[in-house]
């Protein structure tokens, strides 16, 4: 099944709640990136960010974890809201601690990997997590050119983790350029500048799902 994913990073930080208003009946979960200074070059958003916006939508919160300590926040994010939480390999964290205190606190659990990172590092975990997160440019910033060396890791991931789990693609993917990662096995789509920076957030979203779909039966 095709789920999207849009991105808030990309959205207007003035308005937040509306951007999120505006994709929701078009997207399966809200993609919301947390990065801590450390891990990645950048700072986001952060736990009071995700329990505001949990007052005002029900969509499934996809929490992204570009920190360098996830055991410290993991149960600060799920008492925020979160529904899935994705921890980085790559992170210096003890990465079954992260997942077993993901799932004792019933959340979902995902396990990123960035581009370079060998897809056989995510195989000791893969029956553990619900999802595995391919990130398709090094994470960071929104707006970055997808990598091509990232593609070449989604079907072995596919291969992994076999055909039922979701194998999610973030990062510089748009409808023009997502057929061909469905086609490789990918089927949880993330979006911030496609969907937010595009002048209908929704009907981007709307064509990023076609797109996709496209890319299943190619
Ligand atoms: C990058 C983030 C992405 C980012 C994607 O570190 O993990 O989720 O928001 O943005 P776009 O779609 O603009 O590349
Ligand atoms: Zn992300």
């Amino acid at each position: 099944m095709i789920k999207i994913a849009p991105s808030l990073l990309a959205a207007d930080i003035s308005r937040l709640g509306e951007e999120i208003r505006a994709i929701q009946s078009h997207a399966e979960m809200l993609h919301i990136d947390v990065m801590d200074g450390h891990f990645v070059p950048n700072i986001s958003f952060g736990v009071p960010v995700v329990a505001g916006l949990r007052n005002i939508s029900d969509i499934i919160f996809d929490v992204h974890l570009m920190i360098e300590n996830p055991l410290l926040y993991i149960e600060k994010f799920a008492k925020a809201g979160a529904d899935i939480i994705t921890i980085h390999i790559e992170s210096p964290d003890n990465t079954k601690d992260c997942i077993s205190l993901i799932k004792s606190l019933g959340k979902k659990a995902g396990i990123a990997l960035n581009p370079n990172t060998p897809p056989e590092k995510i195989e000791e975990f893969a029956h553990d997590v619900e999802m595995v997160l391919q990130m398709t440019v090094f994470p960071g910033f929104g707006g970055q050119s997808m990598e091509e060396q990232a593609l070449e890791n989604i079907p072995k991931i596919r291969k992994i983790i076999g055909k039922d789990k979701d194998l999610q693609v973030d990062g510089g993917i748009y409808a023009e350029n997502c057929a061909k990662l469905v086609a490789l096995g990918a089927n949880v789509i993330v979006s911030g500048t496609g969907i937010f920076r595009a002048p209908d957030p929704s009907v981007a979203a709307a064509e990023l799902k076609k797109a996709a779909m496209a890319g299943m039966i190619s």
